[in-house]
């Protein structure tokens, strides 16, 4: 979704550090990008244009620009189709404010008709626009930026981060978030603001995160932050946060893709994901255990997380325990109260739809909320009562990877903990298994040769494999846009047999154990009408056509093991058609609005 980068110096051009994070923040999906930058004598100058950042800096010179303010921006088109004027920033009339923003002005119509009405001429479809005519009424109107900017925030309702650059104040920006993320970045010379740490992380590692509803007024030497009343918050409430996330892991290294490298950090990974502080998985089990009922909350791959969680929570720990899609979460409401825990997962945190649910929750009056997060700093962790986070760096490529596995570490951790059982076991050990699954590469570049050309493919598993056998399909269907299904073996007399046709794969998560018996059953019932089996399993079976070995392992590290070869499925499937495994088209990283 979109990215904010904006900088401001007291002795640097700051186009260069501009161009450097829209390039950084490129994995949050986007269509179209632009700068704008205030030189010494008070104009503002925007380059903006539809495709990829480097293509914005081939055609227009970006990093040549002068200035030592500047806002930038990648859009992924909400309101108003890819065009360059409605790419951002978005200008007032007069010229004097330039924005970008993060989010929907859900009211833009009616704020719009009454701009219209003063004389405001609208040069865009976007609702952000309205974000810099509001300002500039607000401007004209108060001659201060911080009152424009909190004039403009107070008659918007929707989500929202934006950054407004004034013409006739060559050192300062100005910005406000409404449930979309916007962070400061505290470097010597030069201070950002930005939808994501990553975007400042080669300038500087100091990070201040703002709270919800606040407006920010930042200068090189300077920060102040007001609440939407606009009163001044104590700059104690400011804490200073060192990221810990190194620039290393940001680079692909000899990967020829983000997505790749990320499936292969996964060995490092999952045991980093181990590493959490006793106490507080301590705090976190004591939560679930004093919990009445647990209803846990996501989206995408971290929703198929949930549901693995939810089978040890209920199966091992017998909780009354939910999942619910974030997005869904309204129908769960009538069950939310004071003796339920919330468990929120996400990799980004800035999910808007599972801060909704929180959200929700919250209004509720539910129990508590403890999350499970990659991103240190996130909404969710602030909205949290405890977070623990998934330590595996950060995961750049779209689709969810490294992370997925680490949430189910975490997950596993957590509910050993509940039960007093210790399912996860040495984390060198786990590391290795993992290695042993990748070693599975080879075979799935020749399965994604052979079958890159069929239309549809299924995944089906029994019990705590299933939300693998989703898992699986849903990466197929990111990375390589071919049809998939991922679905419960029980399920398929009860409808899916009738798709089957000669030649249509099967994925079948067959490992050793309960209910391997029932799903080679299905296996055959699949083969015997054409399907070609792909079985993910401990041994090789005559029913499959391919046997992707998978290492030997508990119930609760199978998922990691058997997800990893589906991974690299897609990742090929993606790269034999052609497709960059990195920027699906369509999506976004961070789905930040609803
Ligand atoms: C997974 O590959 C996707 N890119 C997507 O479904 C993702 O898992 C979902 O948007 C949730 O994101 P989050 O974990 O950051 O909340």
């Amino acid at each position: 979704m979109c990215g904010i980068i904006a900088a401001v110096s007291s002795e640097e051009e700051v186009a260069p550090l501009l161009l450097e994070g829209l390039k950084r923040e490129e994995y949050r999906g986007y269509d179209s990008a632009g700068v704008a930058l205030l030189d010494g004598r008070g104009s503002i100058a925007v380059k903006k244009d539809v495709g990829m950042v480097r293509e914005l800096e081939a055609r227009h010179g970006v990093s040549k620009l002068k200035g030592q303010a500047g806002i930038a921006h990648t859009r992924w088109a909400t309101h108003g189709g890819v065009s360059r004027e409605n790419a951002h920033p978005q200008v007032s009339c007069d010229g004097e404010v330039a924005i970008v923003h993060n989010g929907i002005v859900e009211n833009y119509v009616a704020l719009k008709k009454a701009l219209e009405a003063k004389g405001h001429v609208f040069v865009s479809e976007t609702d952000s626009e309205v974000i810099a005519h509001l300002v500039e009424e607000g401007y004209e109107k108060e001659g201060d930026p911080v009152a424009a900017a909190l004039a403009a925030a107070n008659l918007m309702r929707g989500q929202y981060a934006f950054v407004a650059l004034f013409s006739d104040r060559p050192r300062l920006l100005v910005g406000a978030r409404y449930d979309a993320p916007l962070v400061v970045g505290l470097g010597e010379r030069t201070r950002f603001l930005a939808s994501d740490v990553l975007a400042f992380l080669a300038e500087t590692d100091k990070a201040v995160f703002l709270d919800n509803k606040e407006v920010v007024e930042l200068t090189p030497e300077s920060l102040r932050v007001f609440n939407l009343k606009g009163r001044e918050m104590s700059p104690k409430t400011r804490k200073e946060t060192h990221v810990a996330w190194e620039l290393g892991s940001l680079s692909k290294a000899n990967y020829a893709h983000y997505t790749l490298k990320e499936i292969h950090e996964q060995p490092a990974t999952v045991q980093a994901a181990l590493a959490q502080d006793p106490e507080k998985v301590g705090e976190a089990a004591e939560r679930i255990t004093r919990a009445r009922s647990v209803v846990l909350t996501a989206a995408g791959s971290s929703y198929h997380a949930a549901l693995l969680m939810k089978l040890r929570l209920a199966l091992e720990a017998k909780m009354r325990c939910e999942v619910v899609l974030s997005g869904e979460f309204e129908r769960e409401l009538p069950f939310i109260d004071e003796g339920t825990l919330l468990v929120a997962m996400s990799q980004s945190g800035e999910t808007a739809d599972v801060l909704e649910a929180v959200k929700m929750a919250r209004r509720k009056k539910v129990g508590g909320v403890l999350s499970m997060v990659n991103a240190a700093g996130s909404s969710l962790v602030r909205q949290s009562d405890q977070s623990l986070l998934l330590n595996c760096g950060p995961e750049v490529g779209v689709a969810a990877t490294k992370s997925f596995t680490a949430q189910v570490m975490v997950g596993n951790l957590m509910i050993d903990r509940v039960t007093g059982r210790e399912s996860v076991g040495d984390p060198r050990r786990l590391g290795q298994l993992v290695e042993r699954a990748l070693e599975s590469e080879p075979l799935m570049r020749e399965l994604a040769r052979r079958y890159s050309g069929r239309p549809d493919f299924y995944f089906i598993a029994r019990g705590g494999h299933y939300p693998v056998a989703q898992e699986g399909a849903l990466k197929l269907k990111e990375l390589s846009y071919i049809h998939a299904e991922g679905m419960p073996a029980s399920e398929l007399k009860h409808g899916t047999l009738a798709l089957i046709e000669e030649g249509t794969p099967v994925v079948v998560v067959a490992p050793n154990g309960p209910g391997y018996d029932d799903t080679i059953s299905n296996a055959q019932e699949l083969a015997a009408r054409g399907a070609e089996i792909i079985g993910i399993a401990q041994k090789p079976h005559p029913v499959f056509k391919h046997t992707v070995a998978i290492p030997a392992s508990n119930g609760t590290v199978a998922p990691v093991l058997e997800v990893v070869p589906l991974q690299l499925l897609a990742y090929f499937m993606a790269t034999e058609r052609r497709n960059d495994p990195d920027h699906p088209r369509n999506l976004a990283k961070s789905v930040t609005v609803k």
